[in-house]
């Protein structure tokens, strides 16, 4: 079969979940992983034909991506800050905007460990990514904060599988020593004892979708990507950054940082929740479409 009529029949296929350039998009993402083929070379090499013995699988992910399975679950990873993370089923995929939050920590951190290091003061800098899911905030942190020592905690012993099973070559920036070490814990009760007593850094991505809004978002994310990562009751939206405010209010060293994502409807009430604990810095900041995405307090 030519790559180009793979393509077509891809798009028509998928007509119904997605428009057409996301469905294109989402055809190359896959035969560029399963062929090592580019973007264009149906274009560039019209007559280019996929090898007999990778058309039976890439016919079962293009029936997988037909049912609605994420791209991501079907090819096994996600792009996210310029590494790759494993994904399955039991984790968020990470999402774009979240980079913003780790760009930010990484220029806090790294800032903090110049300033240790010019006054000869090995203390690593700690930080701890609660809700971490894949792992994509502790481990990006862990491989771009020189000198950090990084903990993910969630509640789902599934999550932290697969955030322990993420595997990074040193060209990542990986050493013996940049590994986050991961914990199970139920934000919602007592923190856990770690082995330090504060985080200079103390990051979060909680589940912020309320089950209203769950009906206007599509059956790809509903369906396949787990609902404990996603969604909080109308009642009370806000549970999970009462609970972080909690958490920092103990664990946050003096000078330290908290930065959480939030539902973009939510920025004045998030930024009250921080305020009414306590912490006098609290801001809010944009995502790359100027909605309210985060909060940041100290
Ligand atoms: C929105 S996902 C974030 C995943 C990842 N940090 C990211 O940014 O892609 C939220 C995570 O919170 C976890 N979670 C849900 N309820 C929790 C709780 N009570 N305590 C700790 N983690 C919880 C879920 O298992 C999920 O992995």
């Amino acid at each position: 079969m030519l790559l180009g009529d793979f393509l077509r029949e891809g798009v028509s296929r998928l007509a119904s979940l997605y428009p057409a350039p996301e469905a294109r998009n989402i055809l190359h993402i896959l035969y560029g992983e399963r062929l090592g083929t580019d973007r264009y070379t149906h274009v560039t090499e019209p007559l280019y034909t996929i090898p007999a013995e990778s058309l039976s699988a890439l016919s079962s992910d293009l029936d997988r991506l037909a049912s609605g399975e994420p791209v991501q679950y079907v090819i096994g990873f996600e792009e996210f800050c310029g590494r790759r993370f494993k994904v399955s089923p039991d984790v968020l995929i990470p999402r774009p905007e979240t980079e913003i939050l780790c760009a930010e920590a990484i220029r806090l951190g790294s800032e903090l460990s110049a300033k240790r290091l010019s006054q000869c003061d090995d203390t690593p800098v700690r930080v701890l990514d609660l809700c971490t899911g894949s792992g994509c905030i502790a481990w990006t942190l862990a491989l771009d904060i020189p000198g950090s020592e990084v903990y993910g905690v969630d509640i789902s012993e599934k999550a932290l599988a697969v955030a322990s099973s993420q595997s990074f070559s040193s060209s990542d920036g990986r050493s013996d020593r940049s590994s986050p070490v991961f914990l199970p814990a139920d934000l919602l009760s007592d923190p856990p004892a770690f082995p330090c007593d504060k985080f200079d850094l103390i990051l979060a991505n909680p589940p912020y979708i309320t089950e209203s809004q769950k009906v206007e978002m599509r059956p790809n994310v509903t369906r396949y990507e787990p609902a404990l990562a996603l969604f909080v009751p109308d009642d009370d939206p806000l549970l999970f950054y009462r609970a972080i405010a909690k958490w920092a209010l103990i664990l946050l060293s003096v000078g330290g940082t908290g930065i959480v994502e939030i539902n973009e409807s939510m920025g004045t009430g998030t930024q009250a929740v921080f305020q009414d604990f306590g912490f006098r810095k609290v801001e809010v900041m944009d995502d790359f479409y100027g909605k309210n995405r985060f909060v940041k307090f100290s």
